[in-house]
């Protein structure tokens, strides 16, 4: 089982990014978080990260026929992009949406999501936790899919 791990704009910069609302830990520390969330779950994964609306549909779409599962933070993407929503539905691959924050208390244009509209789940409010929330979620998920 393999999955894309993908995080949007400025999620590079945690730990020194608004600490009171992401945190103090740092990227390095949330990529290791995932490597070893996946690793426990025995899940393949690439961690990818961009700043970039167009290079982010580029790697959803080069996902196809490789990856079986997304874990996606599209960050400020997320209340904007028409453009990852369809890419998403494009390669039709099972995905979960993890927020570090929760988009649903904070201002009024974080609680719409355009990838919840496609997302079989979305984890918000957990801090690096979520991602290793969707991990399991996800593969339950396809292990369900298997079995029927
Ligand atoms: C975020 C929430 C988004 O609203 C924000 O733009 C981000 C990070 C989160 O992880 O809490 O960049 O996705």
């Amino acid at each position: 089982m393999k999955f894309l791990v993908i995080n949007g704009p400025n999620l590079n910069l945690l730990g020194l990014r608004e600490p009171a609302i992401y945190g103090s830990k740092n990227f390095e520390a949330l990529q290791n978080f995932i490597k070893d969330a996946c690793a426990r779950e025995g899940v393949d994964c690439e961690l990818f990260q961009s700043n970039h609306e167009g290079t982010i549909v580029d790697k959803i779409q080069e996902a196809y026929g490789i990856f079986d599962g997304i874990i996606i933070n599209p960050a400020a993407y997320t209340h904007t992009s028409v453009a990852i929503l369809d890419a998403l539905k494009a390669v039709a691959i099972p995905t979960v949406e993890v927020h570090l924050s929760d988009i649903n208390s904070r201002e009024e244009f974080r609680k719409h999501s355009f990838v919840s509209m496609y997302a079989l789940k979305t984890i918000c409010g957990l801090g690096f936790d979520g991602y290793a929330e969707a991990v399991k979620h996800l593969k339950k998920h396809l292990k369900n899919l298997t079995v029927s």
